[in-house]
Parts: C-alpha cells; sequence; structure tokens
C-alpha cells in the first residue's frame, strides 16, 4: 500500500508540477505523500504546527490565500470555532470545498488586495502567500489584518520561503521574496508592533516564519522571549 501511495502522488506531482507554469497553489497530500519526501523536508507539518500554536481552543480564524484548504481542515478548524478561508482563485476554492470541507470551516472567493472579510479573529493566518504580492499589496494587507484582529490577544502568523537558495523559490508567482529575518521582521514592524521572525533550514530550503500582534504577551509559546522579537511602538 505504501508503494502505491507513494506513486500515485508522485504522479499528481508530475502532473501538476513536470511541465510550466508551475500551479500557484497544490494539493497538500502531495506534499505529505511524496513531495516532501522528495525533497527532504517536513515544512507542510511545521508551517502547519506553527499557525495552529496560535490558534486559541474555540477562537476564530481567518486564513488568507487558503489555497486547497488542507490547513484550514487539518490544523485550524479542529481547535477554532470557526475559520473563514480564503483565496482568489475559483479552482482553489472548489477543491477545498471539495476536499477539505469542515463543519466550521467556510471557504469564501476573495481577492485580499481588494478586500477581507467583515469581522473580528483570534488568529489571522498567511501562509506560503506573503510573498505572492508587492511590497505595496502587504503593507495595505497588513492594515486590513490589524484592523480585524481583536486588540487583546489576536496573532498574525504565517511562514514564506526565504529569497534564493531553495528549489522552490523564484516561482512565477512571486512578487517579493523576503532574503532573511530582519527583512521580513522590517516588514511586518511597519503594521504591528510586536512582531517574532525565526527561520527554519532543511536539506532544499529555508522557511521563514513570523508572529506579529499588537503586544508581545499575544506572541505564542516562548518566541516573545527569544532574540527575535522588537517592540516598537507605533504613531
Ligand atoms: C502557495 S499557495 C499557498 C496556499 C495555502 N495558504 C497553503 O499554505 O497551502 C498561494 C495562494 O495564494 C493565493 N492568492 C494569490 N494572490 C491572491 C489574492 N490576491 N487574493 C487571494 N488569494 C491569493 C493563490 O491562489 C494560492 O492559493
Amino acid at each position: 500500500m505504501r508503494w502505491a501511495n507513494r506513486h500515485t502522488h508522485r504522479w499528481q506531482a508530475e502532473a501538476e508540477w513536470g511541465h510550466p507554469p508551475p500551479p500557484e497553489w497544490f494539493d497538500h497530500y502531495v506534499g505529505l505523500h511524496y513531495m516532501g519526501d522528495a525533497q527532504r523536508h517536513n515544512i507542510a507539518e511545521e508551517r502547519g504546527v506553527f499557525a495552529s500554536l496560535a490558534v486559541p481552543i474555540g477562537g476564530r480564524v481567518l486564513d488568507l490565500c487558503c489555497g486547497d484548504g488542507f490547513y484550514a481542515r487539518h490544523f485550524y478548524a479542529n481547535r477554532a470555532e470557526k475559520v473563514v478561508a480564503v483565496d482568489f482563485d475559483a479552482d482553489a476554492i472548489h477543491y477545498a470545498k471539495r476536499v477539505n470541507a469542515a463543519p466550521n470551516v467556510s471557504y469564501e472567493l476573495r481577492d485580499v488586495r481588494e478586500s477581507l472579510p467583515d469581522g473580528q479573529f483570534d488568529t489571522i493566518v498567511w501562509s506560503g502567500a506573503i510573498e505572492h504580492f508587492t511590497a505595496a499589496e502587504v503593507t495595505a494587507i497588513l492594515e486590513g489584518v490589524r484592523s480585524r484582529l481583536v486588540a487583546r490577544g489576536g496573532v498574525l502568523a504565517g511562514d514564506t520561503i526565504a529569497a534564493g537558495d531553495s528549489v522552490n523559490s523564484h516561482l512565477i508567482h512571486h512578487e517579493l521574496e523576503y532574503r532573511d529575518e530582519d527583512d521580513l521582521r522590517h516588514t511586518l514592524e511597519q503594521v504591528f508592533p510586536a512582531v517574532a521572525v525565526w527561520r527554519s533550514e532543511w536539506p532544499s530550503r529555508t522557511e521563514l516564519y513570523f508572529y506579529a500582534a499588537q503586544e508581545s504577551t499575544a506572541i505564542p509559546l516562548g518566541f516573545a522571549s527569544g532574540a527575535h522579537v522588537r517592540e516598537k511602538i507605533s504613531d
């Protein structure tokens, strides 16, 4: 069975990635059952764990640029009261509704450059997607995120591939990749006073993770006390 599982997912990976253009989103089961092993990393699980640490039990979650909905269903919905997951790709939303439906997850077709869903959220996740936007778009989206996070305890959680040194960087969909922790932190600090950024290195690529909030006490676990947090008083 393991042989069949690996090979069916390899065939799916080759069908989706084997010819240009590369997909802007993909089925994470391909990553779990084939690509993560082939590229020698477990970033799919790592990303889900770090983002879900920012989801309180019974919390309200907004998942920006949700792709196939894998994280909404498998990492946020089982802790949250409700998850609103948005993407501007109609095929992604259709796929997410089909393969990653859950009673407390609602999928919405939405371009986050134009608007974000109304409401207040305990956690907003922007996973594997900040690099798909220009600097001006990122700033505008971060402003929208700030206004939708609950003032006390609200957290933005996310991750992005580090620029330049990996097999998957420089995908055509990437508008702006971040070189290192300082580069990404500088962007987030334009809008959030408390920012934690750290890196995770794998043989094939490096991932940058972030939490951002109005106050450092909202940053999960020990990340607030680490060297990568700076407090800055906004105007
Ligand atoms: C690399 S995928 C990441 C998907 C998912 N967050 C994950 O981690 O698997 C990037 C996603 O961003 C979405 N996206 C890009 N630009 C967008 C926009 N302006 N509004 C909403 N979604 C967007 C794409 O459709 C794609 O699903």
